[in-house]
Order: structure tokens, then sequence, then C-alpha cells
């Protein structure tokens, strides 16, 4: 069983399904609301250890009904929650979520998310020293970002680093990462340079071994020499959201397996994903997973 620890974020995502994407100053009348949990670093924990790993999440909700929810929440994925921390003068995290045509756009308000502290990441010390992976988003400070990618770096600890929502980062950070795994758009930002050049001139720029994700299209991979590709799998799209989430938490999982293989276990995770509603709703367990590759070629 791979061990996982995940360092992120954990959401209350409040979703509105739409016929479109409202316009400014517009008032749009919606189909369906939702509350469901969320969370970048909540979503790769749960993706995760349905896919059989035992996982451990570092990082806070706040002192209110949220918080209590996401709790229970995480608690029934059996998610150990020895480092997760409730602070008393915040509130949860919050994204709200509109949901049309299977696209989504999202506005998180990290609440809690931001009091995720180096010094909390020390004290999970001992559980990283004897993880197999480790997750980390950008959702929480950029500092607990850097003391996550040098506390893997120290204890040998391979960190995968998924910058979302990305910001541009120092080369010496990239460096420290096992796997960064953004999508076009975040590589780009993540190495301040032009979204539209080619992905896989960015890929050939990056410090260090990039897993890119490409929607629909699957996933690329490039440790060293030329970049490889993971065809993506067909499904009938309903919810996107959480789709890299899905995906990051498999690459984890299934990393003793070899890069081709976590690869593709991941496109194809995060394919089942997107067939159902809400950031965890699509999320496969291992039987599922497996059943389903056995249909594809
Ligand atoms: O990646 C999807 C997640 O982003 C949502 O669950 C939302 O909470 C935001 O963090």
């Amino acid at each position: 069983m791979a061990r996982v620890v995940v360092i992120g974020s954990i959401n209350m995502d409040l979703v509105t399904l739409a016929p479109r994407f409202a316009g400014p100053g517009e008032t749009l009348l919606g189909d369906r609301f939702l509350t469901v949990p969320g969370g970048k670093g909540a979503n790769q924990a749960v993706a995760a250890a349905r896919l059989g790993a035992e996982v451990t999440l570092v990082g806070a909700i706040g002192d209110d009904a949220f918080g209590a929810q996401l709790r229970e929440g995480l608690e029934r994925e059996g998610i150990h929650l020895g480092h997760l921390r409730r602070v008393a003068d915040a509130g949860s995290g919050t994204a709200s979520i509109t949901v049309a045509g299977g696209e989504n756009s999202i506005i998180v308000v990290p609440g809690a998310n931001a009091r995720v502290t180096p010094a909390q990441l020390e004290a999970a010390s001992d559980v990283i020293r004897s993880a197999d992976a480790v997750l980390v988003q950008m959702e929480i400070p950029l500092e607990t970002v850097e003391a996550t990618l040098r506390l893997g770096h120290r204890l040998g600890v391979p960190v995968i680093l998924n910058p979302a929502p990305a910001q541009r980062l120092p080369v010496e950070w990239l460096k420290l990462a096992r796997y960064v795994t953004p999508n076009q758009h975040e590589l780009a930002t993540l190495l301040g340079a032009d979204p539209n050049d080619d992905f896989r001139e960015l890929m050939r720029q990056a410090p260090c071994p990039v897993v890119l994700t490409r929607g629909g299209e699957g996933a690329w991979y490039r440790e060293d020499g030329e970049a490889t590709h993971q065809p993506g799998f067909a499904v009938d799209v309903i919810d996107t959201t959480g789709a890299g989430d899905t995906f990051n938490g498999a690459l984890a999982v299934f990393l003793h397996e070899g890069l081709p293989q976590a690869v593709r276990n991941a496109c194809a995770a995060a394919a089942l994903s997107v067939t159902r509603l809400g950031a965890q709703g699509g999320m496969p367990m291992l039987d599922e997973l497996n059943t389903w590759l056995t249909t594809r070629t």
C-alpha cells in the first residue's frame, strides 16, 4: 500500500449549475445548487485514498459548520487527520464554482488555508519521512510550499508539486520537486514564459521533470530527452472540477509502478472523475479503475 502525504487546502465548494457563464453585471437563473467538499489538497487526498493509499492530510479548517462537515467527510474516506488544524479565528476555505457546459470557473477564498504554516509541516516530518510520495499545491502559503519542497528533498522523499493556481516560482524551488504537474497555462506562468509557446518547448525549458496535463487529450511527460504522450480516455463529460486533483492523487499512488504506468492510470482516473458531478463525486475506487481499464486498450 503506497503511503502518501498531502499538504494542501480544504474547501467547501459552493457549486452552481448554470446554462452558461454570467457576464459582468449580468444576473442569470441557475439550474441547481450544491454544497460539496473540495479544495485541491483535500481532493488529492481523497483521490489517493480511494485508490488504496494510506493518506495523511496536513491542512487547516475553520472553527465553523463547514469545517466540521469537511473533517467528517475526510474521516469517512479513511484519511489520517492527526495534522489537521482547526483555526479558531478563521472561516473554512470556500470555492464559489459555476459549472456550465462541462466547463467551470472558480473563485477561492482561502480562509483557514492561509494558516497552514511551515511549523505545521515540520511537526509532520516523521510521517513525511516514511512516505512514498508527497503532494503539494498552491492554495496554501508559498512559504509552506517552499518548506515542503525543501523538507522532501532533505528527507529524500519525492515531492510532486501541482502548481495550481499558478504563480511564477524561483527556479531553485522547482529543482527540488521530483515532478511538477501543470497544465500548459500553469507551466508558462511558473516559468514566466508566453502561454502561447509550444508546450513541448515549455517542457524543455523547465528545470525539473514535468508531467503536463492536457484535459481530454491526456498528458505528456518528460524526465530526460523528448516528451512522451499518454493519450486521454474518451468519456462523456459532466463536470471537470477536480479532474487535475484526481490525476495528481493517482500519480502519487502509482508512482512506484514507474512513470509511464502511473501517468496512464492517472489519466484513466481523471477521465472517470469527470463523468460525475462535484470535485470528489466521480473519483474512482481502485476496483472501479481496474475494471474500467480492462475494457480500454
Ligand atoms: O481543483 C478543484 C478545486 O479547486 C475545487 O474543489 C475548489 O475547492 C478549488 O480549490
